[in-house]
């Protein structure tokens, strides 16, 4: 006992008498902050030196700070930053293009993670813009000054004394250029020179370190594994199962997230078939399309497009088909009309004639007509309907308006739609495609985006009032993606299929910023949604008012349609009783700029202070680290929001290195959504390591409540965005091998998790441990369903096989047939499929895990 006691002292002694020594190096460093002038997208670059001589870059060519301002490619540069070190605290500031009356801020005490860019506007007093060239950051009476030049070759400066809030432009006489110049890798550069404790540069260079060997095995792929196990042979495992250590957790883990990407929503979920059905298609959807898109005309009349007295103002245009008996107008869908023999098919126009027109209409494919009917005129706007009765399958026809004699015709929002929709509901969904969301049995859908939601600028975010009511008077719009959101798919039906499929809503709107990416109407955020009204512009609505929007979704969803106006629309809609709408997320993925987080706060106030039952779901940037994830979270804390949405589109790798990314995670704070996110490209080896995340998530699960994978669906020809887990064309669906294991892990998900764990043995059953490589790349988890079932969840991802044995004392009275279905194959297949059996099994139940596999074994009671 005395000998331990004595050999704790001295090592006690050791570490004091080692800490004590002063390492050869100073207490701080000067830095170099700069940037690549030749290469605007780059940012802000970092290099220390001892003696101002010698200068030695961090992580060599690395940014650690790059602009974020408006869209990628155009913008998105760092011109003629100025760096300020005041206390402990570096503040930054630089010129975003020549044209804009912006500038960029951020700051860092840390060097390695800076705040989320803002971008101030500057006008002088009498409100005049100036654009910000040359912006140079002092210090002056305790103030921040910005100087800076303009266009008109004059000098202005703006102060702040918060580094938010900035004063209108004054004029100065000059600009005082205190910038350096440095030689770093042999070249010269021009930047600000400060100081810093050399252990605050250590740590970044050990952390840049860190990052590089990291990244380099998230780039591990499948591809080399034959190579890298060669010499495993004969694996072996136990699972043991710690019954006794079981916690709850959240039934909600895996859900979907429909984002109108991809033409998931007209042309994909959304059954109709005419495309462009009500002539509002215009370049703003797409540079090449306009009113007449989708449309061509046959015979010797002419198509023309008219706005004077329409059917809706928020449908505006109409067109008019002229000419002799046998003029057609013809739609061609999307990428030609899917109709199955025997079906029928509701077909819906607005007509006006002057002289009676009784229009034929048909569907074709070539010269053959499959389906035909007629519908009448009147001298004023009126919806005329009929069936369309289908002879032949085809999934290219098109339909086909014909008129009955020499005149005129207006026509205006001509829908075709299945009469078999999902659950049979009007303006529904795809049977198809809706069934193989069904069968993932997801918990909840967040819906309509995405970027879609915050949208591409202030006057595209995403309006829920506009989506709800009669068709033709819903406001369709571009959709952020570059094509046309008609918004027939709107928050009625949304929240509808929810209810039938048994999912939560969770819908998603903007926090009053537009996508940080934004191009239209200004750049970026654009400074947000204004929180007092403009006098000169009432195009944009106030904050106030968009909170109230989001108040009246809340009463629409929920309320009393005896008492609430919003709630009795609902009910004239055909659902009288509540959608019963528990959580709403505010913003996505957004930068976490001053901007947002007032009115992140402002929103997020005025739900609670009406609603406090509501759970508000915050927001923390598009990746899972760096600066709006860190102050996403801390915003999220901070205002004691209930559950937090990440997201992170990464390579395999990164799953495989990264298993323990929630185990850290505080429980007490707000909730993980993990809302989108998938593993870079679509075959079986991305299905694999997103089950091996599965079994990560499903530990955390106390923590992790709700998770969906992104984008959700991908009509094959019109993707903007790879990889997707459903592809689709008109009358086909194609799951990748991600949607399967996302399926298995939907229909296997637990209320419970039960401990488990796997030792590797060898052929004398005693302890054989193998490397990190093996052993990360096999993982299990248990979990109980709410019906009492086990679920035992097993990824392998080696080459090989490994025999595993179960150990299942401590679950009785099990029925020994369980339901097997395994998920395996070649890594590089994209169309896997699983395949189900049974597995008899008993107390002890040996299992071969096959090579590349994600097995689900369900024990039944
Ligand atoms: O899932 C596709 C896009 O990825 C989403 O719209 C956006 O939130 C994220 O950047």
């Amino acid at each position: 006992m005395k000998s331990i006691k004595t050999a704790i002292l001295l090592l006690l002694l050791t570490i004091g008498a080692v800490s004590t020594v002063k390492a050869n190096v100073p207490d701080s460093v000067s830095i170099f902050i700069y940037n690549t002038p030749s290469d605007s997208h780059k940012g802000l670059h970092i290099a220390y030196s001892v003696d101002q001589k010698t200068w030695y870059p961090i992580g060599n060519d690395r940014s650690f700070v790059t602009s974020d301002y408006g869209p990628w490619g155009s913008q998105k540069m760092m011109f003629n930053p100025s760096v300020l070190k005041d206390g402990d605290t570096w503040y930054a500031v630089w010129q975003l293009n020549e044209k804009n009356n912006q500038f960029a801020t951020t700051k860092t005490s840390v060097l390695s993670v800076w705040k989320p860019q803002d971008y101030p506007y500057v006008t002088t007093t009498d409100n005049k813009p100036l654009t910000v060239l040359n912006p140079l950051l002092t210090k002056q009476h305790g103030q921040f000054a910005v100087t800076f030049a303009s266009k008109d070759g004059k000098y202005y400066q703006v102060t702040s004394s918060d580094f938010k809030t900035w004063s209108k432009a004054t004029s100065v006489t000059s600009l005082k250029d205190t910038h350096k110049k440095c030689v770093v890798n042999g070249q010269t550069f021009t930047g600000d020179i400060s100081t810093a404790p050399w252990t605050l540069i250590e740590n970044l260079i050990n952390k840049i370190d860190a990052t590089q060997v990291r990244e380099a095995k998230y780039n591990e792929s499948m591809r080399d594994d034959e190579r890298r196990f060669m010499n495993i042979h004969d694996l072996q495992a136990n699972l043991t199962i710690d019954f006794a250590g079981s916690k709850a957790i959240s039934n909600h883990l895996i859900g979907i997230f429909f984002e109108d990407i991809n033409y998931a929503a007209d042309g994909g979920l959304y059954a109709e078939l005419i495309q462009n059905r009500d002539f509002e298609y215009t370049n703003k959807d797409n540079g090449n399309w306009n009113s007449k898109s989708f449309w061509k005309t046959e015979g010797e009349g002419s198509f023309n497009i008219a706005t004077d007295n329409p059917i809706h103002k928020n449908n505006s245009h109409y067109a008019i088909l002229s000419g002799g008996k046998g003029t057609k107008l013809v739609n061609e869908g999307f990428d030609g009309i899917c109709v199955k023999a025997g079906e029928k098919y509701n077909l819906a126009a607005f007509l006006r004639s002057e002289n009676g027109q009784h229009p034929t209409v048909y569907l074709r494919e070539g010269d053959k007509i499959i389906a035909k009917t007629s519908l009448s005129s009147s001298k004023d706007w009126k919806q005329q309907k009929a069936v369309l009765a289908v002879k032949e399958t085809s999934t290219k026809a098109e339909l086909v308006i014909e008129l009955s004699k020499e005149g005129s015709l207006d026509i205006d929002f001509v829908s075709l739609f299945p009469q078999n929709t999902f659950k049979g509901r009007k303006n529904g969904m795809r049977t198809d495609l809706a069934q193989t969301l069904a069968d993932m049995q997801p918990k909840f859908v967040r819906f309509p985006g995405g970027c879609l939601s915050h949208g591409n600028g202030l006057n595209n975010m995403y309006h829920w009032k506009n989506t709800i009511g009669p068709l033709w008077e819903r406001k369709g719009d571009f959709n952020i993606w570059h094509y046309h959101q008609s918004l027939g798919l709107g928050f009625y039906e949304y929240f509808q299929f929810c209810e039938d499929i048994g999912a939560e809503p969770l819908p998603v709107l903007p926090a009053g910023v537009p996508c940080q990416n934004s191009s239209v109407g200004g750049m970026g955020q654009q400074g947000g949604l204004p929180f007092k009204a403009n006098a000169t512009d009432d195009s944009v609505m106030t904050m106030e008012e968009y909170l109230q929007e989001l108040l009246d979704l809340i009463e629409w969803a929920n309320g009393d349609p005896k008492t609430s106006k919003w709630a009795k629309m609902r009910a004239d809609a055909g659902h009288e009783k509540p959608f019963n709408l528990k959580m709403l997320g505010v913003g996505n993925e957004d930068l976490i700029s001053d901007v947002f987080e007032e009115r992140f706060t402002f929103l997020k106030n005025g739900i609670k202070a009406k609603y406090p039952d509501i759970n508000i779901v915050g927001t923390a940037g598009p990746f899972f680290e760096g600066s709006d994830y860190e102050y996403g979270w801390q915003i999220a804390k901070k205002e004691n929001v209930e559950i937090v949405d990440e997201h992170y589109y990464v390579n395999p790798g990164w799953y495989i290195y990264n298993q323990q990314f929630y185990d850290k995670y505080e429980r007490k704070g707000p909730q993980v959504y993990l809302g989108e996110w998938a593993s870079r490209s679509n075959r079986l080896e991305n299905a694999l390591v997103e089950a091996l995340h599965i079994t990560n998530l499903e530990r955390n699960a106390d923590i992790v409540t709700m998770s969906s994978y992104a984008p959700l669906f991908g009509r094959e020809g019109h993707c903007q965005w790879n990889p997707d887990l459903i592809y689709f064309n008109g009358s086909e669906v194609h799951p990748a091998p991600s949607y399967y294991t996302q399926m298995l892990a939907g229909r296997n998900s637990g209320t419970e998790y039960i401990p488990s764990t796997i030792t590797f043995v060898g052929t004398d059953g005693k302890d054989a441990p193998q490397s990190e490589g093996v052993t990360l790349r096999v993982n299990s988890s248990v979990v109980k369903a709410e019906n009492g079932d086990l679920i035992i969840k097993l990824v392998n991802l080696l080459p090989q096989t490994v025999t595993m044995k179960l150990n299942l004392a401590g679950f009785d009275n099990f029925n020994k047939e369980a339901q097997l279905s395994v998920l395996s194959g070649n890594p590089t297949d994209s169309k896997a499929a699983p395949k189900n059996s049974t597995l008899t099994v008993g107390e002890q139940t040996t299992y071969e895990l096959p090579a590349h596999s994600f097995s689900v074994i369900r024990i039944t009671r």
